[in-house]
């Protein structure tokens, strides 16, 4: 099969889904670029708050998104951070508190549309892997292969509170629960590219499944289109 452009792989999927993890695994793998959509819209939240904007303060956030510094490499450790006009926002991008601020700014047009450009940027040979909410229905539509990752909300939840406690934040698990619940019905609900498999999509539920095993489907879903090796 011929192709024009980079082949792209998107995987979308609420929250705890485990997309990051399959995601960056499969970038890993194929040695193929990698888009942290989410991190992009952590950082639209952060540099609002930062620069002391309303929360309710569309065009500036959509700016905000237009116009800010954002990259993404690794240390020398090889450890990956992203940096914010030059500030290292790695951790910070990551608290539950951003995850809600990014989920709020998200469901802004001014935000979206400032966002679809930078995120189209990142599709390079020798491929890209998407991870975010709207890859395959909004941001990527004509992308070679969508997975849509699900687990239970119960499932969901554990695997936050772990992730937090493991970077050490004290979150209560009920607490995480209802926040998460909040986060998808805002992500599901809003009007603009809602959180939905797109209609091409393989739908995948992580439910008790190692993430190994995940990303071995994905890597065989790859390798049946003729997408890699
Ligand atoms: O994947 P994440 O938890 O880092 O995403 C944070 C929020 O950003 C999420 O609640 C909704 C929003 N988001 C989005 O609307 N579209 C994307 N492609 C990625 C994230």
């Amino acid at each position: 099969m011929s192709r024009t452009r980079s082949p792209i792989v998107t995987i979308d999927g609420p929250s705890g889904s485990g997309k990051g993890t399959i995601s960056r695994a499969v970038a890993r793998r194929t040695g193929w670029h990698l888009l942290d959509s989410g991190a992009l819209y952590r950082l639209v939240a952060l540099a609002g708050a930062t620069a002391g904007l309303e929360s309710v303060d569309e065009r500036g956030h959509g700016e905000i998104a237009a116009s800010m510094d954002a990259r993404f490499g690794s240390a020398p450790d090889g450890s990956e951070r992203v940096w914010l006009d030059g500030r290292d926002v790695t951790e910070a991008i990551r608290s539950e508190g951003a995850g809600q601020g990014a989920s709020r700014v998200a469901a802004w047009p001014a935000v979206r549309a400032a966002l679809l450009g930078r995120q189209r940027a990142f599709a390079r040979s020798p491929g890209l892997v998407a991870d975010g909410r709207d890859m395959g229905t909004v941001v990527f539509p004509g992308a070679d292969l969508k997975i849509f990752l699900t687990a239970t909300p119960e499932e969901r939840a554990l695997r936050r509170h772990k992730q937090l406690k493991d970077k050490g934040s004290d979150v209560s698990l009920p607490a995480l629960s209802r926040e998460i619940a909040e986060r998808d019905l805002r992500d599901q609900t809003r009007p603009v590219a809602p959180l939905r498999p797109a209609s091409d999509a393989c739908v995948i539920d992580s439910t008790g499944i190692k993430i190994e095993a995940i990303v071995g489907r994905v890597l065989e879903l790859m390798t049946a289109r003729c997408l890699w090796p």
